[in-house]
């Protein structure tokens, strides 16, 4: 079992990726070596400012370390030091097939109505994403519901190079395909956390409406302010899930505080069936900043060492990079190169 997965520089880390996502990562680490990637190649398919690029690496890096990953043990890393990644996306685009890409969605909701503007590498970047899994053969990658499309067009596309060369490689004695189909971890706290203002957008860094999301360094004030926002109904909870039906900004709120508290959507409406909306917030105010803010301070202060910050992702890049390397080794040569 080897564990990859990615995160984009691209903005705040957010409750999203912390219940989509990190959540995962960590529990994961007590049963599979894991990978844990900055994706900066990917970030900059939409424009970064150089500085606040720099900055934000640096935050998802104190994300991981601060929400419990061990950089010493498991591998914390930024892409772009890693020649293999661009290297293996370049070949994985000529096994990708157009008609597959114009599927994912992802790319459609991010280029809106503005197609012939984007860049091609938000075009091509589930490609870039593939590339990031196969060149170290991962076997199961951790994400949230919305990554689930391009793992399987990573799978597609690790199935047709194995069928494009038929090269079979032996690994614990067994025949094997070269590349392994790596399994997507969606299920987990939970797998889509819906943005404070619109429950039919999910959580986004990008979202222009700081309101929309809580970051994970963001102060008690502030989060308070957030929930108390957030959008509601007037109507007090429900003791059954049922009662949920039509009502999506109540039901994100049941799932986060779920998540926080790694319990189910039935035990916390059993819990507080009845009381109004905004005594249920006051609740969940209270669960996010014991849950939440202890990790956003320690990534402050994780984010004012930057050369211990700097230091972990370099050495984190040099292992990485040693297995990557024999793979992308091995890949030239089944290509003929
Ligand atoms: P991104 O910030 O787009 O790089 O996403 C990093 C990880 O967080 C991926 O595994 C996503 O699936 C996950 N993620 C991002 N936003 C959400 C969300 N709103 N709900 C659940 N998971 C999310
Ligand atoms: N595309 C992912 C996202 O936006 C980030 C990502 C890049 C990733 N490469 C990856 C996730 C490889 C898992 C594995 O959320």
């Amino acid at each position: 079992m080897r564990v990859f997965s990615g995160i984009q520089p691209s903005g705040n880390l957010h409750l999203g990726n912390y219940l989509g996502a990190i959540v995962k990562f960590v529990s994961l680490q007590e049963i599979s070596e894991c990978i844990y990637c900055v994706v900066d190649l990917h970030a900059i398919t939409t424009w970064q400012d150089p500085d606040i690029l720099k900055s934000n690496i640096r935050q998802i890096t104190a994300g991981f370390i601060a929400s419990g990953i061990n950089s010493k043990e498991h591998i914390i890393f930024n892409q772009s030091k890693v020649p293999c990644h661009a290297e293996m996306g370049w070949i994985l685009n000529c096994v990708a097939r157009v008609g597959w890409l114009n599927r994912m969605t992802q790319f459609k909701e991010k280029a809106g109505k503005n197609k012939e503007n984007a860049s091609v590498g938000l075009y091509t970047y589930p490609i870039l994403m593939a590339a990031d899994i196969l060149a170290y053969n991962a076997t199961h990658v951790p994400v949230g519901e919305d990554q689930k499309q391009h793992i399987e067009l990573a799978r597609d596309i690790a199935k047709k190079f194995n069928m494009d060369f038929n090269k079979t490689i032996i690994k614990n004695g067994y025949k094997n395909d070269f590349f392994n189909l790596p399994e997507p971890l969606i299920n987990g706290p939970v797998p889509r956390v819906m943005s404070l203002r619109d429950a039919s957008k999910k959580m986004s860094s990008n979202d222009p409406s700081d309101l929309s999301r809580i970051n994970l360094i963001d102060d008690e004030d502030l989060i308070q302010l957030k929930i108390r926002k957030a959008k509601t109904d007037p109507d007090s909870l429900p003791s059954e899930t049922l009662g949920l039906e039509n009502r999506s900004e109540l039901r994100n709120l049941i799932d986060i505080y779920a998540g926080l508290c790694s319990s189910d959507r039935d035990s916390v409406l059993q819990n507080f069936g009845g009381i109004q909306f905004s005594n249920f917030k006051k609740e969940l105010t209270d669960l996010i900043i014991e849950k939440i803010c202890p990790i956003g301070k320690e990534m402050k202060k994780l984010m004012n060492e930057e050369s211990a910050i700097d230091k972990i992702l370099t050495d984190g890049a040099s292992r990485a990079y040693e297995i990557s390397k024999p793979i992308l080794e091995e890949t030239k040569k089944i290509i003929g190169f």
